[in-house]
């Protein structure tokens, strides 16, 4: 789906909700891009594939060459790259270097930055000189150690202005679309009804104007606890358990391999017994 399309998809106008779904590699942006609308290369990668406790040490090398992995496997869907911390927020040309740098080596269509009123002036820079811009306010992961931890926003006056105000700055500086985090209902609710563009919740009710999920997450990829947001659609961890352990066993046992995952030795080549 092209960016000018979904920055059109308001449900309020008629749109069904975006589709939208994390891919981290080339196998997963081949089945994303069959069903979703927009496929996000997120820096939770850096927790789901690399074991990091946070999403801050994921650099700049590794989301490109996700990034580049994804954009080259993934078809019709829109291509976001997550921009990883330490890589925008110092200042807009910063921001620009480094969004450029993901554009031109991914080949992704936008990217996604976390942060409110106060990346206006930097989101508003990259969207002017030609770079797509994804926002990302409510709870935002790259922030977890100035925030204190992972907290839901809104279930006090300050958080509810607070992402209010940061939604409508976003909007105002030319986001195409901005994912709401761990935003309770009403903020969505109110959120989704004053901006112009569309709201991708996670954690933040129906009251938004597409959904996302990290896909591991839906599909019990991930090990240990998920979010209380995230509805398991499958649980393949514990599939991948069974087949390894049948392996193991199989291997131990003699049983892998047998004739049939073997190569047998044509006549001709056998050698000949002497004597
Ligand atoms: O990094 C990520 O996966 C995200 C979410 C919105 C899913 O930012």
């Amino acid at each position: 789906m092209s960016i000018s399309k979904i920055r059109n998809s308001k449900v309020a106008d008629g749109s069904k909700p975006l589709v939208c779904l994390t891919a981290y590699t080339a196998p997963m942006a081949k089945v994303v891009s069959k069903h979703a609308d927009l496929a996000l290369v997120g820096d939770s990668l850096g927790m789901v594939l690399y074991g990091f406790n946070s999403t801050v040490e994921v650099t700049l090398d590794i989301m490109i060459a996700h990034g580049k992995a994804v954009a080259n496997h993934a078809s019709k869907v829109c291509v976001v790259v997550d921009m990883p911390f330490g890589s925008y927020q110092a200042s807009p040309e910063q921001a620009f270097i480094n969004a450029s740098r993901i554009m031109k080596e991914t080949g992704c269509d936008a990217v996604k930055l976390e942060g409110g009123s106060e990346m206006a002036e930097t989101i508003a820079f990259l969207v002017s000189r030609g770079i797509p811009v994804m926002g990302h306010i409510g709870l935002q992961p790259q922030s977890v150690h100035a925030d204190g931890g992972y907290k839901v926003k809104g279930r006090d006056t300050d958080t509810f202005n607070k992402v209010m105000d940061d939604a409508i700055a976003l909007d105002k500086a030319g986001v195409f679309a901005m994912v709401l985090e761990c935003t309770v209902d009403e903020l969505s609710k109110d959120i989704t009804g004053t901006v112009s563009v569309p709201t991708i919740g996670i954690g933040a009710s129906v009251h938004c104007d597409g959904q996302i999920l990290v896909t591991e997450d839906m599909l019990g990829l991930t090990d240990g606890r998920k979010p209380s947001f995230v509805k398991s659609y499958k649980d393949l961890y514990a599939d991948i358990e069974d087949g390894i352990s049948e392996y193991a066993n199989d291997v131990r046992d003699g049983a892998f391999p047998d004739e049939k995952y073997s190569f047998s030795t044509p006549e001709r080549s056998k050698p000949k017994l002497v004597g």
